[in-house]
């Protein structure tokens, strides 16, 4: 393999407009302020009301590829990671492709890894740009959680929000960029957390069989999102510093080398155990989802593009960002700013 890395050139973020707050929330289910920011650190959220998925991913795609300083037309790959996508098909690279007038021909894919998905969709872009079979890649993440989450679930509909981050990657060979991608799935796991397909009846559907595939995975169930949140804690916290170690041992780095950790933003007592096994301060972690709650697969991205424009990521600085979800999947990604 050559010595190109992808380098992160431009990053951008959306959220939709309307913001709910947990006061707002007590009057839609049986929960508290106090409730909700103690056990998860979440104090509002952004909720689509009128926007779509391709709209807040177009948006945060068009911020990142201006900061980018490059044209639309130099894009020659886009890579999504979602799991509520506006449509089955196209899907929602096609969509941004033909919304910010990318060049026609190029290749665009989605990717399903639910809060992992931004991770999987970067760990994809930077295997084409070290393959050379492209040069400037539009990575997003993007999730409207508040289409799937059952609003009568007071132990899931609070912790979820919605919006879009994006990441334009350049191939370059200065020794900056990419350091190492570490991906992984446990599908044993995964009726930990898990959101079924509204999987319509048909003329030759059998009434009230097939409940279940040969695997045991639910189907016709309602197609909103169930969570076993105390089990998947445990899990979260464990696979998300296995990750981390997997991305320091892999470059020959130790904890005090991180410049800022950005994990997956899904409750800050899940980061702060991340934190306190690294030892790392205060100032190398960032973590916004006070604003935000649980953006899934946009969540990371828009945490970046935060980040960088609050001057806390610098060019050579190292940074790992680490991600858990749905699938069971979990990952990280270090990188040499
Ligand atoms: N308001 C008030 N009370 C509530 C609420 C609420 N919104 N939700 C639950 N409760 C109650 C429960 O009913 C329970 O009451 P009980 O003791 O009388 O039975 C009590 O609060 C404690 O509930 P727990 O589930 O034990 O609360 P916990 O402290 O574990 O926090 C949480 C729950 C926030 C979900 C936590 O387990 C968590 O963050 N889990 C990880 C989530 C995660 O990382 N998901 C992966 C990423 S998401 C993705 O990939 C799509």
């Amino acid at each position: 393999m050559s010595d190109i890395r992808s380098r992160i050139i431009g990053t951008g973020s959306c959220l939709p407009k309307k913001v709910v707050s947990n006061k707002d929330l007590e009057a839609v289910v049986d929960t508290t302020d106090e409730w909700i920011s103690s056990r998860t650190g979440i104090s509002t959220r952004c909720i689509a009301t009128s926007e779509s998925a391709v709209d807040v991913a177009s948006k945060a795609a068009d911020e990142a590829i201006k900061a980018s300083g490059l044209a639309p037309e130099d894009i020659d790959l886009v890579v999504t990671g979602t799991v509520t996508p506006d449509m089955a098909f196209p899907s929602t690279s096609s969509m941004v492709q033909s919304r910010l007038g990318l060049r026609s021909g190029i290749p665009a894919l989605d990717v399903s890894a639910a809060c992992s998905g931004f991770l999987y969709a970067l760990d994809v872009a930077d295997k084409y740009i070290r393959l050379e079979d492209a040069k400037n890649v539009l990575v997003i993440g993007v999730d409207l959680f508040s289409r799937v989450v059952d609003w009568t679930d007071r132990s899931t509909c609070v912790l979820f929000g919605d919006g879009a981050g994006a990441a334009v990657l350049k191939a370059e060979s200065n020794g900056n960029g990419i350091l190492s991608t570490h991906m992984h799935s446990d599908g044993r796991h995964g009726e930990l957390l898990y959101a079924p397909m509204d999987i319509k009846e048909h003329p030759f559907s059998v009434k009230d069989e097939a409940k279940a595939d040969d695997n045991g995975s639910k189907l016709r169930e309602p197609s909103t999102l169930k969570m076993r949140g105390n089990e998947i804690f445990k899990i979260a916290v464990r696979s998300m510093n296995g990750a981390i170690m997997e991305a320091l041992d892999s470059n020959g780095l130790k904890a005090e080398d991180i410049t800022l950790l950005v994990p997956h933003q899904a409750n800050t007592r899940i980061i702060k155990a991340m934190k306190d096994r690294l030892d790392l301060p205060d100032g190398k972690i960032f973590v916004n989802i006070s604003k935000y709650g649980n953006t899934s697969a946009a969540s990371i991205p828009i945490a970046l593009d935060e980040a960088f424009r609050e001057g806390r990521i610098k060019d050579g600085d190292i940074v790992i960002m680490v991600a858990f979800g749905g699938g069971l999947t979990w990952g990280s990604v270090a990188v040499r700013w």
